[in-house]
This record gives structure tokens, sequence and C-alpha cells, in this order.
């Protein structure tokens, strides 16, 4: 990665100036590197809501507006004109592809889709009802051994392979984690299909009869998959850069984002939000759990409400409700969870609760109803999360390892435990 930033002034602190930089888009940042030299302080920002950890040319949110941009185009218009391959092509290679490089970005990605036929043995591990993130935390994990003496990181050429490797192995892991879940035989990939396509097929075709997998809810499904591919230095996002930053394999650093997604603030809260929306059940239940969202000695909240960034409404969360009105009209299915789904948006939305602190709805409101009505159950919703956002980590993963002012994540702290004192024998305690 070329930097690109730009020196827009300096900041004053405690007397010595720091230097201020800007980038395309969004808040200046003050580069506090030389702070503890200079001033012997560290800063102190938990959760990192005032911290930017790195310079990136990925994706860029303007959560006031509710924009986000992959490689600078609008999220609502890639999903309408792009598909999954394309789109992964962007966020990798930082342009649209041209017709031909599309063709074999395709190809590439295609003939990495089967797994090691080893690997089928580890799946033997698990219980039959494990949940399908716990499999696929184990099973990306697991692949790493198969990789990790064949990729020199600092090799271009071995990065771009486990890149390929990654994007196209996850659906075929996913589809995997889930046959075994329901009991029914892996189904391998096939070359003649396209990237969502073929996940479909490998989830949803059994040998006893033939699989036509339905073009509408494929185009459907790949929209959703663009509209989670890639969204900042979010929480699985960060875990996948500092497991990378200390020269882990990618598909071990894969893992980690995998086990961070799976936390019900992050990548659960799609499987969270349709638990919640079937706890409600009907739309005169609404208030009682609004008012539970608000009472700060109750643990509820809204799933799929709220965000750390967007304090707008998430605009992927529009194409969603657009996907899901789709998907139930192409599936002939009307889901009364959607129409809570609606008014209770509609309530909250003129709640001054919700009002003054922003929260909007966000990807993973609408993302079950429409999971569900494509025919996953919700223990696969975040595995879905998961194979779409592969592709925003390990493109970041990449940008991180060429970075110049790239090196190894090390936070300090602030401590606050016993001060400094001698061990006591056993028997003087
Ligand atoms: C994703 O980071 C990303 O980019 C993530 C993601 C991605 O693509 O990678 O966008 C995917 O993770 C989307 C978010 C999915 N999670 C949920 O839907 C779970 C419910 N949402 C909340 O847990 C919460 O909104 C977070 C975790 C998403 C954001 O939390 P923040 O920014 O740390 O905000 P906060 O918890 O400090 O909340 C601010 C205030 C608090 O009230 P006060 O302490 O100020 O009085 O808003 C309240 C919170 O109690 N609040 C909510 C709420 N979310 C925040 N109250 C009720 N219901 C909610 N959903």
């Amino acid at each position: 990665m070329q930097s690109k930033i730009q020196q827009a002034g300096t900041a004053i602190i405690e007397g010595t100036e720091f230097p201020v930089y800007k980038g395309t888009h969004g808040n200046e940042v003050i580069d506090i590197r030389n702070l503890t030299k200079v001033t012997g302080k560290f800063t102190f920002d938990p959760g990192f809501t005032s911290t930017a950890s790195c310079e990136s040319q990925i994706t860029f949110i303007d959560g006031d507006e509710g924009m986000l941009l992959y490689r600078g185009y609008p999220i609502e218009q890639l999903a309408e004109q792009a598909d999954f391959i394309e789109t992964a092509y962007l966020l990798l290679e930082g342009e649209l592809p041209t017709r031909e490089e599309c063709a074999k970005f395709r190809n590439d990605i295609t003939y990495h889709t089967m797994v090691h036929e080893h690997f089928l043995k580890f799946f033997d591990g698990f219980r039959r009802d494990a949940h399908p993130m716990a499999i696929m935390c184990g099973a990306v994990g697991a692949l790493s051994a198969f990789y990790h003496d064949s990729t020199d990181i600092h090799d271009p050429e071995a990065r771009k392979i486990a890149v390929h490797r990654m994007i196209a192995k996850m659906p075929t892991i996913a589809a995997m984690a889930y046959k075994y879940t329901i009991g029914q035989p892996f189904v391998y990939p096939r070359n003649d299909l396209h990237y969502t396509e073929n996940f479909m097929h490998m989830c949803f075709s059994v040998p006893a009869e033939d699989y036509e997998v339905n073009k509408t809810l494929a185009s459907a499904l790949d929209k959703i998959f663009i509209l989670h591919m890639d969204h900042e230095q979010n929480a699985s996002t960060s875990t996948v850069r500092l497991a990378g930053s200390s020269g882990a394999n990618p598909f071990a650093c894969i893992a980690a984002g995998i086990a961070c997604l799976w936390g019900p603030a992050h990548g659960g809260a799609n499987e969270a939000a349709l638990n919640m929306l079937q706890e409600i059940g009907t739309v005169d239940r609404i208030p009682e759990y609004i008012a539970k969202a608000k009472d700060k000695s109750d643990p509820f909240r809204l799933m799929g409400f709220g965000h750390r960034v967007y304090k707008n409404y998430d605009p992927r969360a529009k194409v969603m409700q657009k996907a899901s009105a789709e998907v139930l009209e192409a599936v002939g299915v009307k889901d009364p969870l959607l129409d809570v789904a609606k008014e209770l948006e509609k309530i909250a939305l003129e709640d001054e609760y919700f009002v003054e602190k922003k929260l909007y709805p966000n990807i993973d409101f609408y993302s079950g109803i429409t999971l569900r009505a494509l025919g996953f159950p919700r223990s696969m919703f975040t595995p879905l999360f998961a194979l779409a956002r592969t592709v925003g980590w390990i493109a970041q993963w990449r940008e991180m390892l060429e970075d110049p002012n790239q090196k190894i994540g090390r936070p300090r702290q602030l401590y606050t435990g016993a001060a400094k004192r001698d061990f006591v024998p056993m028997d003087q305690r």
C-alpha cells in the first residue's frame, strides 16, 4: 500500500506540537506516536472510540450521513449493479475489474474451492449439535495446518494465493458446517456454478435428487454478501489485523476474526435479532420490549439496533429491508415477523430515547428474516456473515502487511492494581 497521508496542521498536547493528518474523507487524526516519549503519558481510549488504528484505503463510513463506500463506490450502487466476485476484486485490487480481469479472478477463485480430502476428518470431532460457528472457528483454524509451511506472508505471490484460497474455501467450509449439523453428506463444489450459486448448491442439494439453484434467490444472497463484505476497522477486522501483525498465517488470522464476529454485539446480532423478533411475536407486544430496551437495569437491548459508527440509518439495512421483501415475494411467503420488524422500527425511530441516542436499525435487523426466507436456519446466519466478511478481512490483512507503517500491535494500559509489595510466606498469611 502506498501511504497517502497528508499533513493538515498540528495540535498542541501538553505544550508540544503533534502533526495532524487528513485523509480523502472523514475525521482528521493527531499522530501521537511520540506522545509517550515526549510527555511520558499514554492515551486512554477503552473500545478505541476515538482511535484510528491504521491508515486504510479500502472502506469508508460516514456515520452521520449513513454512507458506506467500498474503494469510493457507494454500497447501494455496488449491491444493485455488481456481483460478489466483481466486488471482491474491487476490495482487493482497488479498482473495478475489466471484463477480462473479472473472468480471470472468477476462474482463480473457482479453482480453489475444494478442500484437502483429509480436511473432512476434522468435522468428525464435533458433536452433531455443534453451532456452525464453533465448527467454522475450528475448521478454518485447522485449514492453517494444511498451508502453514507454504504461506510465506512476505512473498506477494504467496499472499495472493492465500487470499484466493481463503475466499474460495470459505463457502465450501460454511456449507460443510451446515451439512454436518443436519446430518447430510457434504456436497462438493462445482466449477460450472458462480460463487453464490455454488454455495447454495453445496448447502441445499442432496444426492437423492437434482437441485436447481433459484437464480432470483441466488442473486438476493449475492447482494447480501456484498453488503457484509467489509466495514472499516470493526471488532473482527481489528482482530484479524492484530493477529496478522504478529506474522501469524492468514488462515489462523481469519479463524480469530470468525471467533470475534460470533459475539452477539457484533456479527452474532443477526441471529439474536431474529430471536428477539420471535420472542416479541406480535405487534402489540412491541411497547413492552421498547421499555425493556430503555431500562438501564435490564440488560436487554434491541438487537439489530444501534452502531458504534452509524448515528444515522445503516445504508446496508435499507438495501437489506428491500431484499427481504423481494425474497419473501419470490418464495411466496408472508412472514409476520417482517411486519413486527417494520412496526418495531417505526415505533423506535419515533421514541425520544432512540432519537436522542441516534439508534437506528443496522445491517442485522432485517438480515435474519431474509436469510430464513432463503432457507437457512438461524444458526447459519453468522456463518453467512463470516463467509462474506472474509473478503474484507483478507483484504485488510494484506493491506496491513503492505503498510510501510505496520508493526506488531501492542496496546498499553492504565494499571490500577496492587502497588509493588513483597511475597508473604504461607505460614505468615
Ligand atoms: C455489527 O463495527 C461494525 O462496523 C460492526 C458491523 C460490521 O459490519 O462489522 O456493522 C456489524 O456488529 C452491527 C451491530 C450489531 N449489534 C447489535 O445490533 C447489538 C445491539 N447493539 C448494541 O449492542 C450497540 O448498539 C452496539 C454494540 C452495536 C454499539 O455499541 P456502542 O457504540 O459501544 O454504544 P453503546 O453501547 O455505548 O451505546 C450508547 C448508548 C448506551 O446508552 P447510555 O449508556 O449512553 O445511556 O445507547 C444505548 C446504550 O445503552 N444503546 C442501546 C442499544 N445500542 C446502544 N439501547 C438499546 N438497544 C440498543 N440496541
